[in-house]
C-alpha cells in the first residue's frame, strides 16, 4: 500500500470515526494508499482496534488509533484536539461511524432511540464543529465526508430511529456546506447500500435473506467497503474541489430499484 510520488492526499491527515471494521477500516486503508496519515478512530481500545491499526501498519500506512465515544461531545473536542496536536493538521474528516438498532416501531426502546441518533447524528454534528473551528484557527480549507445510507431516503421497517439519523445526516449535510463553505469546507455525503461489513452480520448468516436482498440490487450483488471508500478518496481529492451540499449513493442501483412481474 505505500503511497507513491503521485498519491492525491500526499501531506494530508484524515480522521475517520469507527475505523476498526467494515467500511471505515475499508475507507482508512484506501487513504493512506492516496497518501493520507490516518487518525484511526476507534470507541475502545481492544484487541479489534489494536489489529485494525496493525493491518493498516503492516500495508504501510502511518496510522494513530485515537479513542473516543463519537456521541459524546467533550470526548470528541478532545479526540480532535489531541490530533491536531500530534499530526499538526487535519485536513479530512471522514463521519463514519454508525449503529443500527432493530426493531418494530411498537418495541422501539427510548435507550435504543437515544443511542442511535447520539451516534448517528449528533456525534457527526460535533464533529464538523471541531473540524471546523480547528481548520478556521489554522487558517485552512478541509474536507467533511459523511456516510450516511440509502436509508437517508428510503424508508427501512423495523429501523425507525436509524432512518431519522439518517435523514437528519442528510440536512445537517446540506446545511453545514451552505454554513462553511466560506471556509473553504467541502461536506458530502457517500450513501452506501447494502454492503458486506459487520453491522449486517445478522443478515449475512441468513443465505436466503441475503439472495432475497441480492435479488433487488440491479448491479447483482452486495457492495464491498473499498467500493465505498474508493469515493469517499474522491470527494477529499482535488478532482472534487468544487462539490459541497451533495450525496453520492453507493449502492449498485438499490435505491431506485422497483419493478413489477
Ligand atoms: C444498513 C444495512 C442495510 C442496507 C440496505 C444500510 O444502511 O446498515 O443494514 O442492509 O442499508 O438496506
Amino acid at each position: 500500500m505505500t503511497a507513491t510520488a503521485s498519491a492525491r492526499l500526499a501531506g494530508q491527515v484524515a480522521l475517520v470515526t469507527g475505523g476498526a471494521q467494515g467500511i471505515g477500516l475499508g475507507i482508512a486503508e484506501r487513504l493512506a494508499r492516496e497518501g493520507a496519515r490516518i487518525a484511526l478512530n476507534v470507541h475502545k481500545l481492544d484487541g479489534r482496534a489494536h489489529a485494525a491499526r496493525q493491518q493498516l501498519v503492516d500495508a504501510g500506512a502511518d496510522c494513530e488509533l485515537f479513542v473516543a465515544d463519537v456521541a459524546d461531545v467533550a470526548n470528541v473536542q478532545h479526540m480532535v484536539a489531541a490530533i491536531t496536536a500530534s499530526h499538526g493538521r487535519l485536513d479530512l474528516l471522514v463521519n463514519n461511524a454508525g449503529i443500527e438498532r432493530r426493531a418494530g416501531a411498537l418495541d422501539v426502546s427510548e435507550a435504543d432511540y437515544d443511542a442511535v441518533i447520539a451516534t448517528n447524528l449528533k456525534g457527526p454534528f460535533f464533529l464538523a464543529q471541531a473540524f471546523a473551528a480547528q481548520a478556521r484557527a489554522a487558517g485552512r480549507g478541509g474536507r467533511i465526508v459523511n456516510i450516511s445510507s440509502v436509508h437517508e431516503e428510503l424508508p427501512f421497517p423495523h429501523f425507525a430511529p436509524y432512518c431519522a439519523s439518517k435523514g437528519g445526516l442528510k440536512m445537517i449535510m446540506r446545511t453545514l456546506a451552505l454554513e462553511l463553505a466560506p471556509l473553504g469546507i467541502t461536506v458530502n455525503n457517500v450513501a452506501p447500500g447494502a454492503i458486506r461489513t459487520p453491522i449486517n452480520a445478522q443478515l449475512l448468516a441468513q443465505p436466503q435473506q441475503v439472495e432475497a436482498l441480492v435479488g433487488q440490487i440491479p448491479l447483482g450483488r452486495m457492495g464491498e467497503p473499498d467500493d465505498v471508500a474508493g469515493v469517499v478518496a474522491f470527494l477529499a481529492s482535488d478532482d472534487a474541489r468544487y462539490i459541497t451540499g451533495t450525496t453520492v449513493f453507493v449502492d449498485g442501483g438499490l435505491l431506485w430499484n422497483y419493478s413489477e412481474q
